[in-house]
């Protein structure tokens, strides 16, 4: 827990405060031991509109931080971190079919998910138990178990820093690809995004072609499952491979899983006929990282402190007093080694600060 008998507010804004040295061991799910020389927690877009009037949005410092699930910071945060605390669930449109439900960004992406069950709405039930927030969700366009954001994706709010005026984003000019948007781009660093428009199902297909979703269902002896049984089976599923940050530090996924021309994948089954391949876009073929990292013979790996999961090749972990620059190293050990026995260039999905 944070002391906050510790830390200094230096700056007083009208209505807020900015503090100064801030621990960040709660706000990273690496769990790292950093602090940050400046942080805000935004509760509302009133406090963004006076960030900006005070000028400090113009600073080049700034991180926008929301659950903290996809950054590895490398040392300490010299800068101003603008937390992200802008919570509400409100359904903004209602038809016979689907409804519009409305999510403060900074509301945690799994409440989102039971929001939407509690509502018998469904869209995200494969989404359960994604760590982070609902504002990170289409900057990655997170994804699992055969469902990624954008497929369930309205519109979202923004506020650009450089102008401090409100833009809506509808999905094209989100520019969603895997794990990838605009906002990871071209605009890159642009906005704070206020909230996000959901548009879900009151009929929701049910989604099981994710192999271990089906194999969960007929364990349980579910042949008709609702949307309330898919997020109990993914939910199962994550937690029995991939590990809770509250007891090991981690980001979930640490690298995206490579697209490579197809035309390179006869080679490699001649070499190991085990390789797991899925078909991307024409003429390209998914394989996964964690087969690779695996296979390179990383899984569960540990030096010091930090290391490879054991039942997750793809996850890197801290076991508690390891740091992000070891956790970097490490990366780009795994990342030279797959290139070496592969030929294939593993990318990071996770930030590094
Ligand atoms: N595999 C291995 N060894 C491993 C891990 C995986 O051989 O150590 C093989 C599995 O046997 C399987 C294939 O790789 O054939 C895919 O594994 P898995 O279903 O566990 O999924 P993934 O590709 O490793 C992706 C997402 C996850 C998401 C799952 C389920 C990325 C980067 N990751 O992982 O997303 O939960 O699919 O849909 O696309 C995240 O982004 O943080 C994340 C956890």
């Amino acid at each position: 827990m944070v002391n906050f008998n510790n830390f200094a507010a230096i700056l007083s804004l009208k209505t807020m405060l900015i503090q100064k040295n801030w621990p960040l061991i709660d706000f990273n799910t690496f769990g790292f031991d950093i602090t940050s020389s400046e942080f805000i927690s935004i509760k509302g877009i009133d406090q963004i509109i006076e960030l900006y009037r005070a000028k400090q949005l113009k600073r080049t410092d700034i991180g926008i931080l929301g659950g903290g699930s996809n950054i590895t910071f490398t040392k300490n945060f010299n800068g101003l971190i603008l937390k992200n605390e802008i919570f509400g669930k409100t359904i903004i449109q209602e038809a016979s079919e689907d409804a519009i439900v409305e999510f403060g960004s900074g509301e945690s992406w799994h409440g989102a998910v039971l929001h939407a069950l509690s509502l018998n709405l469904g869209g995200i039930e494969n989404l359960s138990l994604i760590p982070g927030t609902v504002g990170a969700s289409p900057i990655q366009n997170i994804g699992a178990y055969g469902v990624e954001l954008k497929d369930v994706f309205h519109s979202l709010s923004a506020f650009h820093l450089p102008s401090g005026e409100i833009h809506h984003f509808d999905a094209k000019d989100c520019k969603f690809g895997y794990r990838d948007s605009v906002f990871k781009r071209e605009k890159r660093g642009e906005y704070f995004i206020i909230s996000v428009q959901l548009k879900l199902s009151k009929n929701a297909e049910i989604k099981t072609q994710y192999g271990d979703i089906q194999s969960t269902l007929d364990g349980w002896g579910i042949a008709n499952p609702t949307i309330h049984d898919i997020s109990k089976a993914v939910i199962h599923i994550r937690e029995s491979k991939l590990p809770n940050p509250a007891e090991i530090g981690n980001c979930g996924s640490f690298f995206k899983n490579p697209v490579v021309p197809s035309d390179i994948i006869p080679a490699l089954q001649t070499q190991h006929p085990d390789i797991k391949t899925f078909p991307a876009a024409t003429g390209l073929t998914k394989v996964p990282a964690g087969w690779l990292i695996e296979k390179a013979g990383w899984k569960g790996f540990r030096r010091g402190d930090v290391g490879v999961h054991a039942k997750q090749a793809l996850v890197l972990v801290n076991y508690g007093n390891g740091n992000g620059q070891e956790i970097i190293d490490l990366a780009h050990e795994i990342q030279a080694d797959v290139l070496s026995k592969f030929g294939i260039a593993l990318e990071m999905e996770v930030n590094a600060w």
